[in-house]
């Protein structure tokens, strides 16, 4: 029989997810059916309960229910746990279990699909948003030299990084603390993109470093990348790869097979230009 999955979200028009695990899917040999859900705004639990019982055996969940996903789960997994939001569920009989798998997407794609091991590396994150708050357990455990997150607000910078410092060197400021510092990976996780808009880093953070990343997808050349471009960065990348990462980690988690993300990631990825 054909067990269903569904991403839920609020618009959802604009999702990937069916695209993406319907061609996981088809390389596995999987006999799944994965649609895309518009949750009310006032109604998410309820549109979750009537999938589940109709027989759906997973959900993918995006704005604006991650924390209500969170919420709704009977258990939380650790990453999800310190993420404070979910974005993949698994029915289990009367068990809701959530996880949440956008920070280990990103750091598999930085690794594996770009060849930029964490490890030992000065690693900026800017933004102190749900994006920042859901890659640093899977960013601390690649055990970089040391993570700084930079934040508009620098407040919410600082409170994260207290708030994860038991698990590895992490320190929170605000971007104009960032005058003379330098790194060798710079990722942007803040919403500055999806308005054109321009974090305001100072350019030097870029000196030497390997790669820049946006976590917005299919957006090219966003003034993020063109400044890393412009400072000289040799390797830029968007959000594609953590995109379709994230999702081989729920397929894993849901159907016990791993698909091979690379001829998907090839099919979505719009040219940075
Ligand atoms: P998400 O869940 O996608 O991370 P969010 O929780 O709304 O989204 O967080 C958005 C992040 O982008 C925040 O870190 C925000 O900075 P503030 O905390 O100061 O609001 C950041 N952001 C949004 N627009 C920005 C801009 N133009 N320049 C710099 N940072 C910006």
């Amino acid at each position: 029989m054909t067990d269903r999955y569904a991403v839920i979200g609020n618009p959802i028009s604009h999702s990937k997810s069916p695209l993406i695990h319907t061609a996981f899917a088809q390389q596995t040999a999987q006999d799944i059916a994965y649609t895309a859900l518009e949750g009310p705004l006032d109604g998410f639990a309820g549109a979750v309960y009537a999938f589940r019982d109709a027989g759906g055996r997973g959900m993918n969940v995006t704005a604006p229910f991650k924390l209500q996903a969170f919420d709704l789960a009977t258990d939380r997994l650790e990453r999800a746990e310190l993420a404070g939001a979910t974005n993949a569920l698994k029915f289990e009989g009367d068990r809701i279990l959530a996880d949440n798998f956008d920070g280990v997407g990103l750091v598999n794609d930085l690794q594996r699909n770009l060849g930029v091991a964490l490890a030992g590396k000065r690693v900026l994150l800017l933004g102190a948003g749900g994006a920042v708050r859901g890659a640093l357990l899977p960013f601390l455990a690649e055990q970089p030299a040391e993570l700084v997150i930079a934040n508009r607000t620098a407040e919410k910078a600082t409170a994260l990084a207290a708030a994860f410092s038991r698990r590895g060197r992490i320190t929170g400021c605000g971007l104009g603390d960032l005058a003379g510092e330098r790194f060798d990976v710079v990722l942007n996780a803040t919403s500055a993109s999806l308005k054109a808009e321009l974090p305001a880093v100072p350019a030097s953070v870029f000196t030497g470093a390997v790669l820049a990343y946006e976590l917005v997808y299919g957006k090219g050349l966003t003034p993020f990348l063109r400044l890393a471009q412009n400072a000289g960065v040799p390797l830029l990348a968007d959000g594609v790869g953590m995109l379709v990462e994230q999702a081989a980690e729920a397929f894993v988690w849901w159907r016990g097979v791993r698909p091979d993300t690379g001829p998907v990631i090839a099919r979505m990825t719009v040219p940075l230009v």
